[in-house]
């Protein structure tokens, strides 16, 4: 904590922004631009960015998000992350800010300020300040936030060696919850936690019925033994813009013999564990191999051939494919 004297200080402004600076230091954070509605604007200091902590989004979860790549100076695919941002708020009865070209040139903006050519671009939707309520407060403005970061990055050992996943202990989210992007993620943290401590790299969600669901931030898919690409269906996990992309582009691999077919269907973990791979998908980890699960080995237990040709897809759609918003960069 950083009280050092007592009794605890009362704090003038400029004191609480100091104190806000002392902790980006000791701390620090490569956020490169932050929009805020609540702002009114754009910052670049990582100690402005903030939110009232009565936001609901902070004390009740009452938000929703969404996180679309950044790649060689062009967003990535946008559109299928804020068509999954409107139905996430309104999963949760949120209200939209502005319109969605307001949110789309905001998006684009606060890039463009960041100078960032690479990296993520996360945004939320809040439910607002002005309570310690459950609804939202008398004359709560829904909160637009934006911010510019490297993304998350993961061990070059994930793609060349390929990942252990365990089958987490912890519940997968009630279907509604599950299908929208909101910010309460205590299951999928805890869930990336108990893999950890196990030694392992990441967990998996199971249903009720025995079907397998997805993993922490990520969905997962399969090659079965006869050569389908089944993916879990979309009506009790988060609908992956990455795994949608994926299933358009997977057909490709069928013409090349890589593949028989692609399927979207209940997959019971006992067929599931029968698989040559298993893929790991999400907009940060792209594609990557899944080669043990519960210490059992996937197909041969090393990567396949499919999760390197999707990867190479997909690298090749963020690259040059028709889904790419430039970002107008300010002149040097
Ligand atoms: C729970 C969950 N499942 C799947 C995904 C993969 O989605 P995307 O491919 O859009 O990154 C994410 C990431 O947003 C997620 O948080």
């Amino acid at each position: 904590m950083a009280v050092t004297s007592s009794p605890v200080s009362l704090l003038d402004a400029d004191q609480a922004l100091a104190a806000l600076r002392a902790l980006r230091a000791r701390q620090p954070v490569k956020y490169a631009a932050f929009f805020s509605s609540q702002l009114g604007g754009i910052v670049t200091d990582p100690a402005l960015m903030v939110i009232p902590f009565d936001d609901h989004m902070v004390h009740r979860g009452h938000g929703i998000f969404d996180t679309a790549g950044l790649v060689d100076g062009h967003i990535y695919d946008l559109e299928a992350h804020l068509d999954r941002f409107e139905r996430s708020a309104g999963h949760s009865n949120l209200k939209m800010p502005c319109s969605r070209d307001e949110m789309r040139e905001i998006i684009i903006r606060t890039t463009a300020v960041s100078g960032q050519r690479d990296g993520a671009i996360r945004y939320w939707l809040s439910s607002g300040p002005g309570s310690l309520e459950l609804s939202p407060a008398a004359g709560a403005a829904p909160g637009f936030f934006v911010m510019i970061f490297p993304g998350l990055s993961y061990p070059d050992r994930w793609y060349t060696d390929g990942l252990k996943v365990m089958t987490t202990t912890f519940p997968i989210k009630p279907s509604l919850y599950a299908i929208t992007k909101s910010t309460n993620y205590l299951p999928n943290v805890l869930m990336q936690m108990e893999a950890k401590a196990a030694g392992v790299d990441n967990g998996v969600f199971v249903d009720a019925n025995g079907n397998v669901g997805e993993s922490s931030n990520m969905n997962v898919a399969f090659v079965t033994a006869d050569g389908v690409l089944r993916h879990p269906k979309f009506d009790h996990i988060l609908s992956g813009c990455t795994s949608l992309r994926v299933l358009d582009l997977a057909p490709a691999l069928v013409s090349q013999g890589l593949i028989r077919g692609v399927e979207v269907c209940d997959i019971p973990v006992d067929h599931a564990r029968a698989a040559r791979e298993m893929l790991l998908l999400g907009s940060s980890v792209k594609v990557a191999p899944i080669v043990e699960w519960d210490g059992r080995p996937i197909g041969n237990g090393k990567p396949g051939p499919v999760a390197g040709a999707l990867l190479e897809l997909v690298e090749q759609d963020m690259r040059a494919g028709d889904r790419l918003i430039p970002v107008p960069y300010p002149a040097a």
